[in-house]
């Protein structure tokens, strides 16, 4: 039965049981099944396809990482190679696509050129128009190495320095790193920048899988649905909470000014970027790997300072929030040290997530129901027309 209020009735009492079942922010829902990875938030683990983070991480190179996602198993050495070799040849962009990064005025965000691109090679893809699950592995192939290509680009052209081809005998991290900065990585660099890969490739239905596989549910095509998460993981409470990390490292400026910085936000009750998280209540596992290499590459290019400040931050906000730093916070300072500017972080995220989002997105056609929520009507209905004439 309605209750009526001035003329308009408000919500019926018979609403159905998800209504009733509302969960702000979609705490705890269980929205989809997979195989791909799952994060035990109470544990502080993290596990590809069964395989907990730590017993990979610093043992297997992004190529075996994209392979077991998308195929359930590592790959032998040949398929491994085959993989690399794939990859490194798929990095060239569509001249078009090229043109239009040029033409991006230097405002724009990195993720923002960036998802253009991704809808633009969507266009341009040799299987556009097909959504078979042949197509879209090619594709997805395609779509790993085309975002590593246009970040290296972007960074390039705002530079104004000569854009570099991919090398058929590096693999994708060092060919990024390669095109990006123009040399071959030093031996540590290789390490760190395939770490990193591997660290971020996925992560269980974080948001912006949530949105690529919603898109996907509807089959929009594959470039559609990456464009999607790209969108989402912009965001600063996501992917975008590296960048915010630099900035406030960089702003604190020395380790003697973290305790008054800290304590300021804190009372002021604001959000410190690259801590706490949806889902774990304990150290995010990725946090360990990039801490160690943090420390270890910022005493090597002379940033020490910066690693002091963030160890101090930690331990701060550790003691007096309990809370636990994310896969963002150390991911800052190590790209960093890298040579990779603030403003592309969040697109360095975005290079590796791409083999975890098109994984989602194969898995989400391959046995797919349109992803299709209700929502929790909170206004009144049956609210009395007034033509416009009429209206004060
Ligand atoms: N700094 C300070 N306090 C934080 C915090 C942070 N980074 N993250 C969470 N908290 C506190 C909240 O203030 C809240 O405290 P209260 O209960 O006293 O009000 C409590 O922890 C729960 O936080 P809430 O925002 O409700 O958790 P959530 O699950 O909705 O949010 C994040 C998760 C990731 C959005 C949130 O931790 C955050 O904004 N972190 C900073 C951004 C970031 O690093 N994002 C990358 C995630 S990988």
């Amino acid at each position: 039965m309605n209750t009526t209020i001035g003329g308009a009735t408000k919500m019926p009492n018979n609403k159905t049981a998800a209504e009733k079942t509302f969960v702000r922010g979609l705490e705890g829902v269980v929205a989809a099944e997979t195989n791909i990875s799952w994060v035990d938030g109470i544990h502080g683990k993290l596990y590809y396809q069964g395989y907990d983070i730590h017993d990979i991480a610093e043992k297997v190179c992004f190529e075996e990482v994209i392979f077991l996602l998308w195929n359930g198993r590592f790959p032998d050495r040949s398929e491994c190679e085959r993989l690399r070799v794939e990859l490194a040849a798929d990095m060239r962009l569509p001249s078009q696509v090229v043109e239009m990064i040029k033409l991006m005025p230097p405002s724009a965000h990195p993720m923002q050129v960036l998802q253009t691109a991704v809808t633009m090679l969507g266009v341009f893809d040799p299987d556009s128009g097909d959504n078979s699950a042949e197509a879209n592995l090619r594709k997805s192939k395609r779509l790993v190495a085309q975002v590593s290509t246009i970040i290296a680009d972007l960074h390039r052209i705002r530079r104004g320095l000569p854009l570099i081809s991919a090398d058929p005998k590096l693999g994708i991290s060092d060919n990024f790193l390669y095109m990006l900065r123009g040399n071959p990585p030093a031996e540590i660099e290789h390490t760190v920048m395939d770490l990193l890969m591997v660290l971020h490739t996925d992560h269980g239905l974080n948001a912006s899988t949530f949105a690529g596989r919603v898109i996907a549910s509807t089959l929009a095509d594959i470039h559609a649905a990456l464009a999607g998460a790209i969108g989402a993981l912009k965001g600063p409470l996501h992917g975008g909470a590296n960048q915010k990390v630099m900035e406030m490292i960089v702003q604190i400026g020395k380790v003697e000014l973290v305790q008054d910085y800290i304590a300021g936000m804190l009372e002021n009750k604001q959000k410190i970027m690259g801590f706490g998280h949806r889902v774990y209540r304990t150290e995010d596992p990725r946090a360990r790997h990039l801490r160690k290499y943090s420390e270890m590459l910022c005493e090597m290019k002379g940033f020490k300072e910066l690693y002091d400040i963030s160890h101090k931050v930690e331990t701060l906000v550790r003691e007096s929030k309990g809370i636990y730093p994310n896969v963002d916070f150390y991911s800052a300072t190590v790209q960093h040290a890298m040579g990779i500017p603030s403003d592309f972080f969040t697109a360095v995220f975005a290079a590796s997530r791409t083999a975890g989002w098109v994984a989602h997105i194969m898995e989400q056609y391959s046995d797919n129901r349109l992803i299709r929520p209700t929502s929790k009507y909170t206004a009144e209905l049956g609210v009395r027309f007034v033509p416009m004439d009429q209206r004060k």
